[in-house]
């Protein structure tokens, strides 16, 4: 049996990793696939979920705290003691839905920074679990907006960079000092 990872849903003083915000150019560099699924991998997962939870996230990414790791964890009900964290170690998406949502996102390295954003509603992802367990997940709504929102983080894509509302993009990056230079908008 491999071990599971058990990190306790509360915030550290000093959360054991630093979030990386946006005009850092590590958030810009596309992550590498990981080869090996081992027990420095889950000390570093575990410290990414302390982080995550630290700092009220609900999603987190490698490149996010500095590292070019195709590695993300994700809890979308952390107030949830019993709701297992999801960790995706080298994920693929497989497939999309042809229906697109919009809803409101934010990012732990865009604080302050809120806005909606379209994206398919559904996906089918392919990843390994922090076993080293290969998996598939079949995912729609807030599941799969967090998880493409943590894999564009692997491709060195911010959700700013998918926000078609210019006029409230740069409003909203103004109020909170980021610069509007540092989006490369794919909309
Ligand atoms: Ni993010």
């Amino acid at each position: 049996m491999a071990p599971q990872i058990l990190v306790e849903k509360t915030k550290l003083k000093t959360p054991p990793l630093e979030v990386h915000h946006m005009g850092d150019r590590v958030l810009r560099q596309p992550a590498k696939r990981v080869s090996k699924v081992d027990d420095s991998l889950r000390t570093l997962i575990r410290e990414m979920l302390q982080t995550m939870y630290s700092e009220d996230g609900i999603g987190l990414a490698a490149p996010q705290i500095g590292l070019n790791k195709q590695l993300l964890v994700i809890d979308i009900d952390p107030e949830e003691a019993s709701n297992k964290p999801l960790v995706m170690v080298n994920p693929v998406i497989k497939s999309f839905s042809k229906e697109l949502a919009l809803d409101q996102e934010g990012c732990l390295s865009i604080p302050g920074v809120f806005l909606d954003v379209k994206r398919p509603e559904a996906i089918e992802v392919a990843f390994k679990d922090e076993t080293g367990r290969p998996r598939k997940l079949k995912v729609n709504d807030i599941l799969a907006r967090v998880i493409q929102h943590e894999m564009d983080h692997l491709n060195g894509v911010l959700f700013v960079d998918r926000v078609a509302n210019k006029v409230a993009l740069t409003q909203e990056l103004k109020k909170q000092g980021f610069k509007v230079g540092d989006v490369k908008s794919l909309v």
